[in-house]
């Protein structure tokens, strides 16, 4: 298991690159068995859950050639319909090949995602929506079993107690694209992640419109062909680059980026004192010394994203004063909270919201990864701290973040990766 050793203190400065979103990635690879030939996607990162999601998709008949990051998908056999325990408990994300399975072969059996380190991550939105399209749903041993003759357009409500679902949207949207008739989702997810979805369904001939707000209606047809597609940017990768150059009072070029995906976190960033400007076909970061303790909660898009909450915490550990983070999308997603502690922090947790009182100074200690976002956060602090940070389960980092040591090396930060 490797871990990571920071030494903390660099100003980091330079020049880094966005790779391509894995949340984008993971439901259009799993749309491409929808597909008569061949999905050509260019932009895909090297990451963990890419290659589970590729090794998946193998066990389920689709062959994957890799070019650099290029990856073609193509399907080879549509007898398959079989999604793994052992596959989907180490990636929930799996959960995007059932509505491509129902949709194009008819019946899927796959694992129920189980516990996740984030908090509660229930699927009762995909099944509702699947059974609105016509499926038929059972729960045997652990596995969604489920069966339909041609899905038929139908209206789905997607609305939870938490807003939308993403990867919940991705599924219906994908499924829908081959049903009879037409489907509107009301309360969809309006990620940028799904409107690039749409955008490659509608490179292989589907009828998807409103992706990106609450209101997507899809005109169900008789196939898809294969595309060639280049991935967004990942929106979150380029915020925790961006809270690396703030938490160490650096000034970095955040080449590749869409600031259009990133308003509310631009907004929160501004608030804390950092400088982002658009520049030359990305983003310039820097920030003043004194860092401003701010308010944030936690949204569905265009909201701040959780996927940042634990990365903007670690940041406004170094800011003056008293800062309310409150946690709406995953109410228990504050498994670094006790590991920032051990570097010195003080923050306080209430239910949904922690309350973090700003310190002049983070201190080195060896810490536990537990989530792939704990993790980044974790690594930020190491940067800013005095002395050294051994950052563990460093593999909890390698599914979302590419070559991250290596990036900020480039950058100048002394960090390095030890297997052990
Ligand atoms: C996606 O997960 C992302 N994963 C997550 O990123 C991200 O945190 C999340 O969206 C929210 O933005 C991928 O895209 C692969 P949800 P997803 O269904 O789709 C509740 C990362 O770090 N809910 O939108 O699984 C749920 O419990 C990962 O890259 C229901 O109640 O999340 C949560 O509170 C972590 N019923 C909320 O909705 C359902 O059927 C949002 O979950 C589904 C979800």
């Amino acid at each position: 298991m490797d871990t990571l050793v920071i030494n903390g203190g660099q100003r980091l400065r330079g020049t880094v690159r966005i790779s391509g979103s894995k949340n984008a990635c993971l439901p259009i690879m799993a749309a491409a068995m929808l597909a008569e030939g061949p999905s050509t996607l260019h932009r895909v990162p090297a990451l963990a859950d890419i290659k589970a999601m590729a090794g998946l998709l193998g066990e389920l008949g689709l062959r994957s050639d890799w070019q650099d990051d290029t990856l073609t998908l193509t399907v080879e056999d549509e007898t398959p319909s079989h999604a793994r325990y052992d596959l989907v408990r180490k990636m929930r994300a799996s959960i995007s090949v059932l509505g491509p399975l129902l949709a194009k072969r008819g019946r899927a059996r796959v694992a129920m995602p189980g516990g996740c380190a984030i908090g509660a991550r229930p699927i009762d939105l995909h099944l509702r929506g699947l059974e609105a399209l016509g499926a038929q749903i059972e729960l045997e041993s652990g596995d969604i079993v489920a069966t339909a003759g041609r899905l038929r357009g139908a209206e789905v409500y997607l609305g939870g107690p938490f807003g939308s679902s993403v990867l919940g949207t991705a599924n219906i949207m994908s499924a829908a694209t081959l049903a009879e008739g037409t489907t509107v989702i009301e309360c969809a997810a309006c990620e940028p992640e799904l409107t690039d979805l749409a955008d490659y369904l509608n490179a292989m001939g589907a009828r998807v419109t409103g992706a990106g707000t609450p209101h997507v209606v899809i005109e169900g047809v008789e196939h898809l062909t294969g595309c060639e597609h280049t991935v967004i940017p990942d929106r979150i990768e380029a915020g925790t680059f961006m809270c690396a150059a703030a938490i160490t009072n650096g000034e970095v070029h955040i080449d590749r980026v869409r600031l259009d995906h990133m308003m509310a976190v631009v907004d929160r960033l501004r608030a804390v004192g950092v400088i982002v400007e658009k520049a030359d076909g990305g983003a310039s970061v820097s920030s003043s010394r004194r860092l401003h303790a701010v308010e944030t909660t936690t949204q569905p898009y265009p909201g701040f994203p959780t996927d940042l909450q634990a990365q903007l915490m670690a940041l406004v550990c170094l800011a003056d004063g008293n800062s309310v983070i409150t946690e709406k999308v995953f109410p228990d997603r504050f498994m670094h909270v006790a590991e920032l502690a051990r570097m010195g922090a003080q923050i306080h947790k209430e239910g949904p919201t922690a309350i973090v009182t700003g310190c002049r100074r983070l201190v080195g200690a060896p810490v536990m990864a537990s989530d792939l976002r704990a993790s980044a956060a974790l690594v930020l602090a190491g940067l800013a701290a005095g002395g050294q940070t051994i950052v563990n389960r460093v593999y909890h980092l390698d599914r979302g973040y590419e070559r991250i040591e290596e990036k900020l090396v480039a950058l100048g930060a002394e960090i390095t990766r030890v297997s052990t």
